[in-house]
């Protein structure tokens, strides 16, 4: 069965092998590649949101030539398709201020699509589209001229409102609220697939999107991702994938769908057993891959009989938000991939990385990658230790050492389900309920500090050193920011003023200003970048005021009044001065008056303040530096001097140089 699946899919898209064997790679690897582990996929829906929504060409090329050094073959192509839906929609005889309110702002456009949320940091301008397009273009033949597969957008029943305007008769639901949005922004309108006109609607996009762009014959769509279907009836989710799917080979008839298994995470209560064979059987086997997303952390493929006969792709997903936090789970990591192939009646036919948000822990993608290329697990403390000495160009008995520390602690998370999303105090709007637990001893992460400063001075010329040493730097200080937290909350409920001014005072005045100076000292921890990528897409200074409000609510309130706060979180120079510290300082600031004048502490007051700061950082016009300030090793050894814990006690720390007190 196994095999015949593969075959299918080999038939079926015979272009794959055929260029898969023109991959410019090492022939030893071919074999790899179209044997076990025929497709190496990249890509969440949402990465192009959280990663590559200002990105100008440049910057795309070094990905897609990072995608090819890694092997990948299966990458998303999911720019420039709103173009394709306006051209579809004015055919079809909506109106400008219906596209207008449909579409939302370009930091916001993987929800949009998902039928999550609308308008919301729109409308989008028409350079929007023409740059798009143009990207996209650019993507495409890049991506295929390394033989990689592109996988292009399909139709899910996601509408604008307007189609009920042209269509009254057509059965169009209207969904709830997402997130915590109100239908102001959310609650989007689906019609239903076995209504004739999803067949019309969705191959009118589909051919627009083969005759822009070509086709390879694989297709994403994600119906019903983090919304509850109308109908829990087998019968009716199979006629929902039956119909989704004749959409796709109306237009193409080698089409491929290939799903996101995330809604079977997401919504367990509602995709039982009966629910998802459904749903994966109204599509013939072998015409569907499932990508089962987050199976590092929730193997879909255990308990569905491997997709009921449906092919699927392992993928670790990893990260959420784009967030900056070291995290990793190296022992799910490392087997997962092995175990999914040798799963009874396994149809596993590829691996890959589907993080929310790229940019962080490259340690952990380069394990991932590489397991592609192996026939089993690798030796996780062989193969760190000759990380470090390719990653430096050098071998450091220090270096070494760090790593191991780190593998064996912050990357190995054993904690069954954990979801990595940074709550950090740090990062999250202040209040006594914050999560302040960790799934390591710090006292690992300190002692791999240490070790990287002594080895510093010798490796301070190398690019990757200095990102290393401001992440484990930094990663230091969001674990202190937690104690100086807890000590905080202690000085408060003991009502002890000069113990709340000192350790109030050190956080907001000295330790989150130096995280800002480190951060600030390296090209790869900007702010100023991130803003300053958004304002290049802008054409005149209305669509740079509306890039600029995209750019900073996504890593912030994410939504108007913080409906998803701080999902997105960044460690950035610029945003821990302008946002986070300002948040911490207020806290302790009403604090201290609580105190002052015995009042209670009161959330709602805090919360209503604060918001003021943090729609104050949206709109304050700012300009940040997109080039490094200061001397990286300077900064980080003076942290080190005045923050590194001579003593660990449990949840306890003692400074080195507590001179404040
Ligand atoms: C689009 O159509 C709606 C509904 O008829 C109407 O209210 C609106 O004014 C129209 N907008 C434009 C720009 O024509
Ligand atoms: C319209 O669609 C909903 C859910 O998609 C379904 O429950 C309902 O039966 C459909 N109505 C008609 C008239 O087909
Ligand atoms: C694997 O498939 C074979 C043939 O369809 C079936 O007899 C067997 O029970 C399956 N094994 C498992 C563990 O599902
Ligand atoms: C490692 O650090 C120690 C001090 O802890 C130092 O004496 C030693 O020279 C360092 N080793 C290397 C290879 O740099
Ligand atoms: C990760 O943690 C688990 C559970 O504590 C342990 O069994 C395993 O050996 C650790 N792996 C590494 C590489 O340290
Ligand atoms: C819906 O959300 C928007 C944006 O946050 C807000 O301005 C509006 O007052 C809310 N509407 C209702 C009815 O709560």
């Amino acid at each position: 069965m196994r095999a015949y699946l593969r075959y299918v899919l080999l038939i079926i898209i015979c272009s794959v092998c055929y260029s898969v064997n023109y991959l410019p790679l090492p022939r030893v690897r071919k074999e790899t590649l179209c044997t076990t582990k025929l497709f190496r996929y990249y890509q969440n829906v949402c990465t192009v949101s959280y990663s590559f929504v200002w990105w100008d060409w440049p910057r795309w090329e070094k990905e897609i030539d990072w995608m090819a050094l890694n092997g990948i073959n299966l990458p998303l192509a999911f720019t420039g398709q709103e173009a394709l839906w306006q051209e579809v929609y004015r055919a079809l005889g909506l109106n400008e201020s219906e596209l207008e309110e449909f579409f939302s702002g370009p930091a916001f456009l993987a929800w949009n699509r998902m039928a999550n949320m609308d308008k919301f940091g729109g409308p989008l301008p028409q350079s929007w589209h023409v740059n798009q397009l143009y990207l996209q273009f650019k993507i495409l033949e890049r991506m295929r001229a390394f033989g990689m597969i592109p996988v292009l957008p399909a139709f899910s029943g996601n509408v604008p409102r307007g189609i009920l305007r042209l269509y009254p008769k057509a059965n169009v639901t209207r969904l709830g609220p997402w997130a915590h949005f109100n239908c102001s922004f959310s609650c989007s309108y689906i019609l239903d697939p076995r209504d004739p006109l999803f067949l019309q609607i969705g191959t009118l996009y589909l051919s627009e999107v083969v005759k822009q762009f070509g086709t390879d014959h694989i297709y994403n769509t994600d119906t019903f991702n983090e919304m509850t279907p109308p109908s829990s009836d087998p019968t009716y989710l199979s006629a929902v994938s039956r119909s989704v799917f004749a959409s796709m080979t109306a237009v193409d008839p080698n089409a491929i769908w290939l799903m996101q298994g995330w809604l079977f995470f997401s919504d367990q209560a509602f995709w039982k057993p009966p629910q998802i064979q459904a749903l994966l059987h109204g599509v013939p086997l072998g015409r569907m891959i499932v990508l089962d997303l987050f199976a590092e952390a929730d193997p879909v493929f255990t308990y569905t009989e491997s997709f009921y006969g449906q092919p699927f792709i392992w993928c670790m997903l990893n990260n959420f938000g784009g967030n900056n936090g070291f995290f990793g789970t190296i022992e799910s990591i490392n087997s997962g991939p092995f175990k999914a192939l040798n799963f009874p009646n396994s149809t596993l036919v590829g691996i890959g990385m589907t993080p929310e948000g790229i940019e962080q822990n490259p340690v952990i993608y380069e394990l991932m990658s590489e397991l592609a290329w192996r026939k089993e697990p690798v030796n996780l403390a062989k193969w760190v230790s000759l990380y470090a000495v390719r990653r430096y160009g050098g071998m450091n008995d220090n270096l070494t050492a760090a790593w191991k520390l780190l593998f064996t602690s912050v990357y190995n998370c054993t904690v069954a389900g954990y979801v990595n999303h940074n709550h950090s105090p740090l990062v999250r709007r202040p209040s006594f309920r914050m999560r302040t637990d960790l799934w390591y001893d710090p006292a690992d992460l300190f002692e791999a500090w240490r070790l990287f400063m002594e080895a510093a001075p010798s490796f301070m010329t190398k690019e990757t050193f200095q990102y290393d040493l401001v992440d484990v730097t930094r990663q230091v200080l969001q674990v202190l920011t937690s104690s100086f937290y807890q000590d905080i909350a202690d000085a408060f409920a003991n009502k002890k003023m000069p113990e709340l001014l000192t350790v109030g005072g050190v956080l907001v005045y000295d330790l989150l200003p130096e995280l800002n100076r480190l951060l600030s000292s390296n090209q790869n921890f900007l702010l100023g970048t991130w803003l300053e990528r958004a304002q290049s897409k802008a054409l005149n200074e209305r669509e740079a005021q509306l890039y600029d409000m995209n750019a900073r609510n996504q890593v912030t309130l994410w939504g108007p009044s913080g409906e998803i706060l701080d999902y997105a979180n960044k460690q950035w120079g610029g945003l821990i001065e302008d946002y986070y510290a300002q948040r911490w300082g207020l806290f302790v600031q009403m604090l201290v008056e609580c105190l002052d004048r015995g009042l209670p502490y009161k959330q709602d007051t805090f919360n209503q303040a604060v918001f003021q700061v943090e729609q104050g950082f949206i709109y304050n016009g700012r300009k940040y530096p997109t080039k490094p300030q200061g001397d990286t090793y300077e900064i980080a050894h003076r942290i080190f001097l005045k923050y590194y814990p001579q003593k660990i006690h449990k949840n306890k720390l003692d400074w080195a140089n507590n001179n404040w007190w």
